[in-house]
C-alpha cells in the first residue's frame, strides 16, 4: 500500500552538497517525490516539528541547528515509504547505529549532524506533512 513520509535533508546535508545523493538513493529505491522545497525554517516550525524532543538536553541545539541554514523538505511516496526511507537513512547515531550503505552510515559522524530526517510512524508522517506542506 502506498504511503507518504516527510524527509528533510538537514542544513548539514545541504551545506555538504549531499542533496543529490539523498534524492538519488530515494529514487533508486523505487520511491517517488510528491513535493520538494528548499527552505530556511523559522523557529516556531522547527519547535513544532521536534515537539516530542522538547525538554531534552539537546532540544535547544537541535532547533538552533535546524534553523541555521537552508534545508530541503521532501514528501516521499511509495510502498512502505515510511520504513523504507528509515532503512535508507540508517540509525540516528551515524557511527554507533547506522551501518555502511546507509545515508548516515556512509556520510555522518555526529548524532546532531546526521544529515536527514524521516518520519517514524504514520501518525508522525501525517502531522509532519501537514506542518511542512499544508497545501498537500
Ligand atoms: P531526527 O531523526 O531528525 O530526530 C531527532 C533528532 O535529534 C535526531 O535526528 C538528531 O539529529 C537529534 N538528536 C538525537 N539525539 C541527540 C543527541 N544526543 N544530541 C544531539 N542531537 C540529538
Amino acid at each position: 500500500m502506498s504511503e507518504r513520509t516527510l524527509v528533510l535533508v538537514k542544513p548539514d546535508g545541504v551545506s555538504r552538497g549531499l542533496v543529490g545523493e539523498v534524492i538519488a538513493r530515494i529514487e533508486r529505491k523505487g520511491l517517488t517525490l510528491a513535493a520538494l522545497e528548499l527552505r530556511t525554517v523559522d523557529r516556531a516550525t522547527a519547535e513544532q516539528h521536534y515537539a516530542e524532543h522538547d525538554g531534552k538536553p539537546f532540544f535547544g541545539d537541535l532547533v538552533e541547528f535546524i534553523t541555521g541554514g537552508p534545508l530541503v523538505a521532501i514528501v516521499v511516496e511509495g510502498t512502505r515509504a515510511i520504513p523504507a526511507f528509515r532503512q535508507l537513512a540508517g540509525g540516528t547515531d551515524p557511527v554507533e547505529k547506522a551501518t555502511p550503505g546507509t545515508i548516515r552510515g556512509d556520510f555522518g559522524l555526529e548524532v546532531q549532524f546526521n544529515l536527514v530526517h524521516g518520519s517514524d510512524s504514520p501518525e508522525s508522517a501525517e502531522r509532519e506533512i501537514k506542518l511542512w506542506f499544508p497545501a498537500l
